[in-house]
C-alpha cells in the first residue's frame, strides 16, 4: 500500500495542505465498504471543519514531537495532517473501530504512522490524558447529548495538563452550548475562519488554553 500514489488529477481524491484524503467514492475506499462494516457514527467521509482545524494548527503549531490527540478522528484527516506537517505525535480515538481502516488506508496513503484507540469521549480517564499537549477534535459536537460529555472532557483533559483544547464545528446548536459553558469556565474563545480550499467552508473554532 505504501506504493499507491494517488495522482493529481483523481477526482475522487482531494489534494489539500500537503496531505492527500480520498472521497467515498474512490475505489480504495469502496472496497473497504464493501469488505468491512459500515462505520455508524458519521464517520463515512472526511468532514470539512477539518480543514479549518488544520490551518489553526498551522497558524498557532504545538511544540514540535508533542502528542495531539485527535478525537473523533474518523478517517483520520487531522491525525495524518498533524502527524506529516506538524510533526506530532498522534493518538487517534475514536467510539466506532470501523473508521479505523479508513484512518490507517489514510496513514499509509500519506507516509506517517497514528497510533489509534477505541474510547468514547466519556470513557477517556485522566490517566488517557496524561503527556497530551493538544486536544483537537473537528466535528464532534452534533448532538444534544455530547455537550455535557465534552465538556467534562475537556475539563479532565485541563487537570491532567493538557495545554490546549480545539474542537471545530460547521455551526451546530450542541456545539454553542458547549462553546457557553467552556467560556464561563475556563479561558475559552471562539472564532469563526473561512476557507475556499479544498471548497467553501466555514467553521467556527472553540479554543482552550490551560
Ligand atoms: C462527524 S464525524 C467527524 C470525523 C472527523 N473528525 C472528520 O472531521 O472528518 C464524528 C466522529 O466522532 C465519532 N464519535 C461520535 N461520538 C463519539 C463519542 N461519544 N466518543 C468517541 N467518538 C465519537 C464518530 O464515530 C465519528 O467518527
Amino acid at each position: 500500500m505504501s506504493s499507491v500514489r494517488i495522482a493529481r488529477n483523481d477526482t475522487r481524491a482531494v489534494h489539500s495542505r500537503s496531505i492527500v484524503v480520498l472521497k467515498p467514492s474512490h475505489p480504495l475506499i469502496r472496497k473497504l465498504k464493501r469488505d468491512l462494516p459500515t462505520p455508524c457514527i458519521h464517520g463515512d467521509k472526511v468532514w470539512d471543519s477539518s480543514w479549518l482545524l488544520m490551518d489553526e494548527l498551522r497558524r498557532n503549531p504545538p511544540p514540535k514531537k508533542g502528542t495531539l490527540m485527535d478525537l473523533g478522528c474518523g478517517w483520520g484527516p487531522l491525525s495524518v495532517y498533524a502527524a506529516k506537517k506538524l510533526k506530532q505525535q498522534v493518538i487517534a480515538v475514536d467510539a466506532d473501530d470501523g473508521v479505523f481502516p479508513y484512518l490507517q488506508l489514510h496513514a499509509q496513503l500519506n507516509g506517517v504512522e497514528i497510533e489509534t484507540r477505541q474510547r468514547r469521549f466519556e470513557k477517556l480517564k485522566r490517566s488517557d490524558l496524561d503527556g497530551v499537549h493538544t486536544l483537537a477534535g473537528a466535528d464532534i459536537c452534533f448532538w444534544d447529548e455530547l455537550t455535557p460529555v465534552l465538556f467534562k472532557l475537556i475539563r479532565r483533559s485541563l487537570k491532567a495538563g493538557v495545554e490546549r483544547v480545539i474542537i471545530a464545528d460547521p455551526g451546530r446548536d450542541p456545539f454553542y452550548q458547549l462553546a457557553e459553558r467552556c467560556e464561563k469556565a475556563f479561558n475559552a474563545r471562539v472564532v469563526e475562519r473561512k476557507t475556499s480550499k479544498p471548497k467553501l467552508a466555514l467553521a467556527d473554532l472553540l479554543i482552550v488554553e490551560a
